[in-house]
């Protein structure tokens, strides 16, 4: 018998959300007529300016990418206003968490998260061996100083999602800067702003800042949601060169696509479709919430582009709805047995949605 370790045994596969092709085939339907609300995603599909981009870009598929994305980077970078050497480009943001984890953690080191963080941390931690300390969380928001409370001499990775997935629940700036104060220098805290961009102006954190001040900061950003090019797979870190560098060298090679380098660099400054996002997307969670009123449907309201809604039995729930041609997200991995996740999507999506659940708790 081939002699894994303890820890990789115990890992759980990832299960991700019914796939629209398995559902259509199932139910006899085109995939045309599926709703698929369940992983984050954009309805309004990727930025024209990442579409056109790749049209006019010969595949080259031949050849490798090129390894460190130099253009993307230095893309990034401009962005940002910070040095290029503080962005590590990834295939999606969840490889720059992993990243994290390898670089930090091993068995007899500790990282600390909320309760009902994304997945992600607990797997990146788990693949290490390394132990994961979670902090309860009461409102489904992040305890700060119950995460305080947690480090100790082991702990090398703090990890917090701003807004949290499944939860959609913000921190304000000024309660995460207090918290950055007080973390020892020698503990990386990891903020994923997968949804940043889904936030009003006035809600944006001036992470990019923070960065500049705290250097065991690490930022994350993806490409995977507000610019919609979940299918490519891109994301990035930023920290200072110390912690950037670290990164880099547990990075798979090769392990972000030229397309998807190409794609990411076009879309970054296309400013108009991030906002048509952001305004559709505040739209749709406001018809979420009316309608789980008018449903008597108890929900946490949302920062990202998604929301949590207490549904009773939630996997049986989902299943219902799947055979309505509809795929939320059940959340019984998270302890969230009662509820389930749903994407907003366009407005005739949404409404599909809705109409779905009316009919179920009817
Ligand atoms: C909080 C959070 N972080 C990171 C990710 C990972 O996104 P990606 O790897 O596509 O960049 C997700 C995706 O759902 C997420 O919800």
């Amino acid at each position: 018998m081939p002699d894994f370790p303890e820890h990789i045994q115990k890992l759980q596969p990832y299960v991700p959300g019914l796939a629209i092709n398995a559902l259509a085939s199932e139910l006899g339907i085109s995939p045309d007529d599926i709703v698929k609300v369940a992983s984050n995603e954009n309805p309004l599909g990727p930025s024209v300016l990442a579409k056109m981009a790749l049209a006019e870009t010969p595949p080259e598929i031949a050849l490798y990418p090129d390894n460190d994305s130099v253009e993307l980077t230095a893309a990034i970078a401009t962005f940002h206003n910070v040095p290029p050497e503080w962005i590590v480009v990834g295939s999606g943001s969840e490889a720059v968490l992993s990243m994290a984890a390898v670089s930090l953690l091993t068995h007899g080191r500790q990282t600390v998260y909320s309760q009902y963080s994304f997945q992600a941390f607990a797997g990146a931690a788990q693949r290490v061996g390394a132990t994961a300390v979670v902090v309860p969380s009461s409102d489904f928001r992040v305890d700060l100083d119950g995460l305080l409370g947690k480090i100790n001499e082991h702990t090398a990775l703090v990890y917090i999602a701003n807004p949290g997935n499944p939860t959609g629940t913000f921190i304000e700036n000024e309660e995460i800067e207090g918290f950055l104060r007080h973390v020892p220098k020698n503990v990386v805290v990891l903020l994923d702003e997968a949804y940043y961009e889904y936030l009003p102006e006035h809600e944006r954190s001036r992470s990019v800042e923070w960065v500049r001040d705290y250097p065991n900061l690490l930022l994350t950003r993806t490409f995977s949601k507000a610019y919609g090019l979940a299918g490519l797979r891109v994301g990035y870190g930023i920290a200072q060169p110390n912690v950037a560098d670290m990164l880099r060298r547990v990075r798979a090679p090769f392990s972000v696509t030229r397309m998807a380098q190409i794609a990411a660099a076009a879309a970054l400054n296309d400013t108009e479709f991030l906002a048509k996002t952001a305004e559709f997307n505040a739209t749709g969670l406001t018809y979420l919430y009316e309608s789980f009123d008018k449903l008597g449907l108890e929900y946490i309201r949302s920062h990202a582009n998604f929301v949590l809604v207490k549904v009773g039995d939630g996997v049986q729930m989902s299943q219902h709805l799947n055979r309505r041609g509809v795929i939320v997200r059940p959340l019984k991995s998270y302890g969230l047995t009662e509820w389930i996740r749903i994407s907003v999507g366009t407005p005739s999506e949404n409404e599909q949605v809705i109409a779905a659940l009316g009919k179920e708790l009817a």
